[in-house]
């Protein structure tokens, strides 16, 4: 049975990664309005996955006889000054994503939720890897910047990223 007060945080949990998915499709709907088709490609993929991490949450309070309780989600930002400044804006994202994993697993220790401790472990691993990779696209943009025709091959780069859904997710399970 799950603890109410740890049921609550991982309600707010999807919402958050269900934001950050929205956030994502935004970023990507700004890649497209200014014609780099790579980043919004790359853009539509890192939304998808944050899907795939609210499934995860979803999956987890049902599976421990919880409630899944859906929240409105905020409106994301629609423009930015730069694909530099999206980036930016990414890396930005995924620290406080990882502050928020912190703190749940803060309060499943607190509790001696040592299931939900378990679970958490994905989420802390998943986040090293989410700032690791968000911070080498803002040093690749750096790195492009001003360089002519820099900007295009690092387009078609991004849109190369494939993405595996779980079969949860793909009707598979
Ligand atoms: Fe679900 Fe990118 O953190």
């Amino acid at each position: 049975m799950l603890d109410k007060k740890i049921e609550e945080a991982i309600n707010g949990q999807i919402n958050a990664e269900i934001y950050s998915s929205y956030l994502y499709y935004s970023m990507s709907a700004y890649f497209d309005s200014i014609s780099l088709s790579g980043f919004a490609h790359w853009m539509r993929a890192q939304a998808l996955e944050e899907m795939t991490h609210a499934h995860k949450f979803f999956a987890y309070i049902n599976n421990r006889g919880g409630r899944v309780v859906l929240s409105a989600i905020e409106s994301p930002q629609l423009e930015w000054d730069s694909p530099t400044a999206v980036a930016e804006h990414v890396y930005k994202h995924e620290v406080l994503v990882s502050g928020l994993i912190n703190k749940l697993m803060d309060l499943a220790l607190s509790l001696s939720d040592h299931a939900t401790v378990n679970f958490l472990q994905w989420f802390v691993a998943e986040q090293v890897e989410e700032e690791a990779s968000a911070d080498e696209v803002v040093q690749k943009l750096k790195l492009v910047d001003k360089k002519e025709g820099g900007l295009f091959m690092l387009d078609q780069e991004m849109g190369k990223r494939a993405l595996t859904l779980p079969p949860e997710l793909t009707g598979g399970a």
